[in-house]
């Protein structure tokens, strides 16, 4: 009769271990994800597709980025739009090159800086491999993207931290070199009156992006929030927002702008929690 209870209960311990692995390999998954958006617009006559490469923080997908390169193209993107914190400050460029190297003679890449490219204090040498590598590097300013016959203003603005705009929990003071660089963005998307896209790195500016013209506007940074609670919490930590972040990730309608913030593709650094890295893919509709 012991024995039977003693029996039992090794097989309730066994079960519990078993559902607490299993959920924890759910929870902390780190497997690459794709999180696509549809956004209608009058703009276009015909889709266009951007994949937004956020906060990769240096990581290695696969031998010589071979899993992340497959991912992107199987997307079949008409541009890729590099949104900050592709390096990080303490690791190696070299992962990042051969994204670089792989994507961009297969369609235009555009890319801006993130607060860790600063951090890293070589960003003049990251900036140079990059446009080395064929990618069209935004410093406040704009490019003309023709898909289909149809242009698009892809503008670009560094991260504020160039100039100290910085604060782990928000409420840091926005510099002005950075809102220059923004209205030069801003000014030449008007002048342009093409569908207009905006890189920046920072999602919680939002109260600038309201109101700014710009019909899209890219951000990451914030990696989720790190841990969600799927229904509950979109994140629970990010830098520059603090605590139960309202920006950690997904689509934003901020007035006629929308803003979409990638969770980002770093896996080097936190555990993720129900938080998987993803790329992001943005659909680009005609309205009908
Ligand atoms: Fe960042």
């Amino acid at each position: 009769m012991q024995r039977k209870g003693k029996k039992k209960t090794m097989f309730l311990i066994a079960a519990v271990l078993a559902a607490v692995l299993v959920f924890s390999a759910f929870a902390l998954s780190q497997k690459l994800s794709v999180q696509r958006y549809v956004l209608s617009t009058e703009k276009l006559g015909s889709p266009v597709r951007l994949a937004i490469v956020a906060d990769l923080h240096s990581t290695l997908y696969g031998e010589s980025q071979d899993e992340l390169i497959a991912a992107i193209l199987q997307e079949s993107p008409d541009a890729v739009l590099f949104v900050g914190d592709i390096v990080d400050d303490g690791l190696s460029e070299e992962p990042v090159r051969f994204l670089f190297e792989a994507l961009s003679p297969q369609c235009p890449c555009f890319y801006v800086s993130g607060n860790h490219e600063y951090w890293s204090g070589r960003y003049s040498a990251i900036k140079a491999m990059i446009s080395g590598c064929g990618v069209t590097v935004l410093e406040g300013e704009a490019a003309p993207l023709v898909i289909n016959g149809q242009e698009l203003c892809i503008a670009g603005v560094d991260d504020p931290e160039f100039w100290g705009g910085y604060s782990a929990y928000g409420g840091y003071d926005v510099p002005a070199e950075w809102l220059t660089q923004l209205k030069a963005c801003g000014e030449a998307a008007a002048k342009s009156g093409a569908y207009s896209v905006l890189l920046s790195h920072r999602p919680e500016l939002v109260d600038i992006y309201r109101g700014s013209g710009f019909d899209l506007v890219v951000s990451g940074h914030a990696h989720g929030g790190q841990v969600r609670i799927p229904g509950l919490v979109n994140g629970l930590f990010a830098p520059c927002q603090g605590w139960f972040p309202q920006y950690a990730g997904g689509a934003y309608a901020l007035g006629s702008t929308t803003l979409v913030v990638s969770r980002g593709l770093c896996r080097n650094e936190l555990p993720r929690v129900f938080n998987r890295p993803e790329l992001v893919i943005v659909i680009l509709s005609p309205e009908t």
